[in-house]
């Protein structure tokens, strides 16, 4: 049987075909607009997610047998808020997870309501991305809109109510919305009361690895399939990445380096740091996991390539670069303001350290060290709750380059795990398809199956050595900065 894998991006949607066997059968990808309305807030319309989603499905199952398709599931861009109203028009375009708009109502929810109790119903505290302080912006700035709101949904589990008609999410996707309790995997009563919002207007809940319906009748004669194909929960983009990197059970960690950048750590018990500083989530595999999230990561580059050098050729740019370790130019990366670990949505990108010498190569390897920096950043927060970690996989489009994986495996001193496909998300919502239609006993055992270790990228104890030091001194930079980037806004 075939199974589709919907990996629901900020700037694409990406569309995977996997068999029973764990084949990659086609990979498809259409793209779709960002809108920037204001300086750090991000948005988008749902309409063109399940556009392109169609069209990618259609043009996915071209010369395949479409009789063979039994399952599609998901892997989707957290946090964002997408509200309908009573007839299903979606009533605004969605916030996104790096949109920077609810300073206020984050430090409501941690200063007024306090962290302790935030913690104490969801496992986390607020950040200005997650869906909760969205809710309560559109309740405080958009009143008419707010009143219009019949169901609210997640990203990726707006297309599974277009293909299924069910209103549903998953446990680990809710996990990011702050409205979910996520220890015993059910919304929160009293999080659902602070946002001024009923039972009736959020989604059912399911494990990620479940059906939650099949194609509603229109859409499998739309795309050529039998109506009998399970339309399967999915989970955040995060959590389906690590089911497709094989990071499930405990103590496992994955690296995504896509638009943002996050470091996942799968755990097979519930646990909360004191701080709240990483996101305590649920995991697609029925379990837990911790996460650090950064909100520009490949971002950074894509924007240093594209925007500012001017150029499509990064393999090229990055062979210029023939001093690892040795950089005298410092990058810091929060070009959206940054999530993890500072909680600060008016953080903003800098260079730092340049001189008359300094050479556009130190420039692009400045970008790819900051990225680094900033997740060692997470790493150490990890490190500092006594979590081991020596060894890390990793995925998203950042990791297609090597330099890039060797300058993470240096900076951050773990060795890293090339597995055969780097498709993250798209590849985990095939795999989570496939457990629901009973290819698999579980989300372990497919993991344990399809996924495969290629490549070893070993940290050099030299250049370790040379990144602890640049560690050392980019720590020093962003506190340094901070009071300026508050009158900077
Ligand atoms: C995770 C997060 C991002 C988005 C990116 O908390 O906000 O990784 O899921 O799509």
């Amino acid at each position: 049987m075939l199974y589709a894998g919907v990996d629901l991006g900020t700037s694409a949607v990406k569309l995977l075909l996997m068999d029973g066997e764990g084949k990659i059968r086609k990979i498809v990808s259409r793209e779709y607009p960002l809108y920037f309305p204001h300086p750090g807030w991000s948005e988008q319309k749902p309409e063109d997610w399940f556009t392109q989603t169609m069209e990618g499905l259609k043009e996915l199952l071209a010369d395949s047998d479409k009789k063979e398709l039994a399952g599609i599931s998901f892997g989707g861009q957290m946090h964002g808020l997408v509200i309908l109203d009573k007839d299903d028009n979606v009533i605004r375009p969605a916030i996104l997870w790096n949109d920077g708009r609810t300073s206020k109502e984050t430090d409501y929810l941690n200063q007024v309501i306090g962290k302790e109790k935030l913690s104490e119903y969801t496992a986390n505290i607020a950040f200005t991305g997650f869906t909760a302080p969205k809710v309560l912006w559109v309740k405080n700035n958009e009143p008419e809109n707010f009143a219009k709101i019949e169901k609210i949904m997640l990203p990726k589990d707006y297309l599974a109510y277009k293909l299924s008609g069910v209103h549903c999410t998953d446990v680990s996707d809710a996990s990011g919305m702050l409205m979910f309790d996520v220890k015993n995997r059910c919304w929160s009563k009293e999080m659902l009361e602070i946002c001024g919002v009923r039972e009736a207007q959020m989604a059912k809940i399911f494990e990620s690895y479940e059906a939650v319906g099949t194609l509603l009748p229109e859409i499998a004669k739309e795309l050529g399939v039998s109506e009998d194909v399970k339309v399967v929960a999915g989970a955040g983009d995060n959590a389906a990445a690590a089911v497709g990197t094989g990071t499930v059970g405990d103590g496992m960690c994955n690296i995504s380096l896509g638009t943002s950048g996050t470091i996942f750590i799968s755990s097979e018990k519930f646990g909360v740091d004191k701080f709240n500083a990483l996101h305590a989530f649920a995991h697609a595999d029925g379990h837990y996991h911790l996460m650090g999230c950064m909100l520009s990561a490949a971002s950074c580059n894509k924007w240093w390539m594209d925007e500012i050098i001017g150029t499509k050729d990064y393999a090229a740019e990055q062979k210029q670069i023939e001093k690892l370790g040795e950089n005298h130019v410092y990058y810091l990366p929060y070009l959206m303001g940054e999530r993890s670990p500072h909680n600060n949505p008016n953080a903003r990108a800098t260079f730092i350290g340049m001189t008359m010498d300094t050479t556009r190569a130190d420039m692009t390897q400045a970008v790819l060290e900051g990225v680094a920096f900033a997740l060692r950043d997470s790493l150490e927060v990890a490190k500092a709750l006594g979590i081991q970690i020596e060894r890390t996989k990793i995925c998203g489009g950042g990791a297609k380059s090597p330099l890039w994986k060797k300058i993470i495996a240096n900076v951050m001193n773990l060795k890293v795990d090339v597995i055969e496909s780097e498709e993250g998300p798209a590849l985990g919502g095939a795999m989570l398809a496939a457990v629901a239609c009973g290819e698999f006993a579980s989300v372990e055992d497919a993991a344990a199956k399809l996924v495969r270790i290629v490549d070893t990228v070993e940290p050099e104890p030299e250049l370790v050595a040379k990144y602890e030091a640049r560690y050392q001194q980019f720590k020093q930079i962003y506190p340094t900065c901070k009071p300026l980037f508050d009158v900077l806004v």
